[in-house]
């Protein structure tokens, strides 16, 4: 099953036929792998882990898939002859898409940018910066637009560095770097759901998750608190773990980040597992992954483990939380958020 955008792209096979095409931030179909029917080869950067997981299982000649928030070391220099970009949800991150696909297309080359009409790219042109040509609409259809350019000239170089927003936090814990990256949650501030929980934040000893870290404000404080602390960050969002790796490089710290959907990619047991986790899923709120979250987290506790989340209060956590763990603790709470814990 395609989603809207994917199938407006295969709308407009023309533009990619006999190309080498390299698609970025793709969504969760494996259309990537039937445009090699069209297209000389393909190449796929994921910047969501599960979108890349649907796509990593596929072993064809021509085609290739990644994750990341760029592609791995052995093709950052490759170039296409077209780049696909599924404008992205979070806004703030289409501008380093623009500058990402120019890094990787020859001069003359084509851009592709398809998306839904509410998310945005709808002022594409004014959007798109001056190496491109202007972007013109190409097609109209399933509530999604899609718009072609050429790049006219070099871009300029693209540099991790220059995405961060860096800023100094005074935590309970102590006070903390933050490098955050566009796209990323909890950008510029920190968020009030986290500052609850960092002011209530439990004794910790031994292996510690951070489940979904983002830019790893919650490991920096606890490992702040605690520098023995064992701490394992995941995320799904390749530009999460990038900006996490970078605010623990910043403030001398070491843990293990990794991506993982859900609890997919972790394995054993955790003495402490702390979170503000994730009701987002694309443009649609959920409580799923959160209740998910909640199930898996219980299983992966282990005896005398310590387990405290952070959540809106109008999400309806207790129940989940109670049939889990068999008791409600809310140690503390505001007129936004509840905080929950739990000591196996
Ligand atoms: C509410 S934010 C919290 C970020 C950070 N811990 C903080 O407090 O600033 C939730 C995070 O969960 C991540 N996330 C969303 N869906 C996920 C999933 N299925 N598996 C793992 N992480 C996920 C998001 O990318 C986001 O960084």
């Amino acid at each position: 099953m395609l989603t809207n955008t994917s199938q407006v792209l295969l709308r407009n096979i023309q533009f990619i036929e006999n190309q080498n095409v390299l698609i970025l931030n793709h969504e969760a179909d494996a259309l990537a792998v039937e445009l090699l029917d069209a297209a000389a080869s393909v190449t796929a950067l994921a910047l969501d882990f599960n979108h890349h997981q649907l796509l990593a299982k596929h072993n064809k000649p021509n085609f290739h898939a990644h994750f990341g928030h760029e592609l791995p070391a052995d093709a950052k220099l490759q170039t296409f002859d077209a780049v696909v970009i599924y404008f992205p949800k979070a806004k703030a991150l289409a501008p380093y898409l623009f500058q990402l696909a120019a890094k990787h297309l020859s001069i003359g080359g084509t851009l592709i940018v398809i998306g839904e009409n509410k998310g945005g790219v709808k002022s594409l042109a004014k959007l798109l910066p001056n190496y491109y040509s202007t972007a013109l609409k190409r097609d109209n259809a399933r509530h999604c637009l899609l718009f072609v350019a050429e790049l006219n000239q070099d871009a300029p170089q693209l540099n991790i560095n220059d995405w961060v927003s860096k800023y100094q936090l005074a935590t309970p814990q102590g006070e903390i770097t933050i490098c955050n990256l566009v796209g990323v949650f909890s950008e510029k501030k920190l968020d009030q759901g986290t500052e609850l929980l960092l002011s209530h934040l439990p004794n910790l000893s031994g292996r510690v998750l951070d489940f979904g870290c983002g830019a790893g404000v919650i490991s920096a404080a606890m490992l702040k608190a605690n520098s023995s602390l064992n701490v394992e960050c995941i995320d799904i969002n390749a530009m999460a773990l990038k900006a996490c790796e970078l605010t623990l490089a910043a403030n001398n710290m070491i843990a293990k980040v990794y991506p993982s959907d859900g609890f997919k990619q972790i394995s054993g047991q955790f003495d402490g597992i702390i979170s503000n986790p994730p009701f987002h899923d694309g443009l649609a709120a959920t409580t799923q992954i959160a209740k998910d979250f909640v199930k898996s987290s219980a299983n992966s506790l282990s005896n005398n483990g310590v387990w405290q989340i952070v959540a809106n209060r109008n999400l309806p956590y207790a129940d989940t939380i109670a049939a889990e763990f068999g008791q409600v603790n809310v140690p503390a709470e505001n007129n936004k958020y509840k905080l929950y814990f739990f000591h196996k």
